[in-house]
């Protein structure tokens, strides 16, 4: 089975920390969308898929009917299976008793809510167009559908512990299944880069293990590095990616991963809306192991050494000295053929990473 990202490169206004192709003009959102749904009457022909995630951008800001026409789309041109998982991303500004509406009839079954931090001086500072109050609005209006997730992040300009835990307590309070937790990335030609506004790694490590020590106490496993959830409530779709499954991305700036190519979508919107939509795409035959390791050892499932065999790498023969040693220092765990990193390891771990590649 494959799974589909669908890219919406629309917003209401541009967060100071924003690198993603957001910021397209919404007058050109209807042949943005006739776009979409040529490419994907392109591309998309047959197979079962397993899940759908819209994101962007802010696909709450479409107009009303454009996600239907979308998954129509999409519907008509392969099978989603009955127990597809189908994620629509939102901010809190643009969900309204008709969106939920739409969302419901067309079988989206998850929501991810982007709300950041609960404080709103905050939200204000790093330019997001809500506030604490419509968050809790929005969250209400999509009780309809109660596999949610929220994005919180850690380290924005001027946040405390003491906002962090705020955040967690109001969204732990919610009972959201999910929560992503994302460290600020400063990148470069955003707003607060060139503000800059430098990221505190150090700080942001203290916020992590607050976070990751509360959420633990709450019920919550982490599965992934950003992402904990409760009661098996793991995004599907985003699973898919750390395991190595193949999924089609549609949309400006969209990735796809199939057949051992890896795609990538113009990241220009006008050309985009042309009927311009592939920039490049890349033999990913040989850097699939490299990726396995990279992609798996994020998540608690760990590094399956058997599959990485069949990817062509042996790391017990080639790396055994370095796997050794991290166990000996209580940074790896490896039972029953599976490598693992331990709790402690997680700062550690781009580095880990790096020595067994
Ligand atoms: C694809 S974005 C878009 C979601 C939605 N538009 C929003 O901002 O709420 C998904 C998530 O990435 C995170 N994110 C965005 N920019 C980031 C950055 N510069 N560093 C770390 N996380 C970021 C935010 O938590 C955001 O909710
Ligand atoms: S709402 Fe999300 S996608 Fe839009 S500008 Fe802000 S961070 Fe970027």
């Amino acid at each position: 089975m494959k799974s589909i990202y669908i890219h919406i490169p629309y917003c209401r206004s541009r967060c100071t920390y924003c690198s993603f192709v957001s910021g397209a003009p919404h007058e050109t959102m209807r042949l943005y969308v006739r776009a979409l749904v040529s490419e994907i009457k392109d591309r998309l022909t047959g197979g079962e898929i397993s899940s759908i995630y819209v994101g962007g951008g802010t696909p709450s800001v479409l107009y009303r009917g454009a996600l239907t026409e979308i998954f129509d789309t999409v519907r008509s041109r392969c099978k989603v299976a009955g127990d597809a998982e189908i994620t629509v991303e939102c901010n809190p500004d643009s969900v309204t008793a008709d969106f939920v509406d739409e969302l419901v009839k067309t079988g989206v079954n998850r929501v991810s809510i982007g709300l950041q931090t609960d404080n709103d001086a905050l939200l204000k500072f790093v330019n997001r167009p809500h506030d604490k109050s419509g968050f809790l609005k929005a969250y209400t209006l999509l009780s309809p559908i109660e596999n949610k997730s929220v994005d919180l992040m850690l380290g924005l300009p001027m946040q405390t512990k003491d906002d962090l835990l705020s955040s967690l307590d109001l969204v732990t309070g919610l009972g959201a299944p999910h929560i992503s937790l994302y460290a600020l990335k400063v990148e470069e030609g955003t707003v607060l880069y060139q503000s800059g506004f430098t990221a505190d790694d150090d700080f942001e490590a203290e916020l992590y293990d607050l976070a990751f020590e509360y959420l633990r106490a709450k019920g919550y496993d982490r599965y992934e590095v950003s992402n904990f959830c409760k009661d098996g409530k793991l995004s599907k779709h985003n699973y898919g990616y750390w395991d190595l499954i193949d999924y089609y991305g549609f949309g400006v700036s969209a990735h796809s991963y199939l057949d051992g190519y890896r795609i990538a979508n113009t990241d220009n919107v006008s050309k985009y809306i042309g009927g311009n939509y592939e920039a490049e795409r890349v033999d990913a035959r040989d850097d699939r192991a490299e990726e396995y390791i990279m992609l798996s050892l994020r998540t608690s499932k760990g590094l399956d050494l058997n599959r990485l065999t069949g990817y062509g790498v042996d790391l017990l023969r080639t790396k055994r000295k370095e796997i050794d040693e991290f166990v000996k220092n209580g940074f790896l765990t490896l039972s029953n053929g599976f490598l693992r990193l331990t709790d402690g390891a997680f700062y550690v771990m781009n580095g880990i990473i790096a020595s067994l590649i």
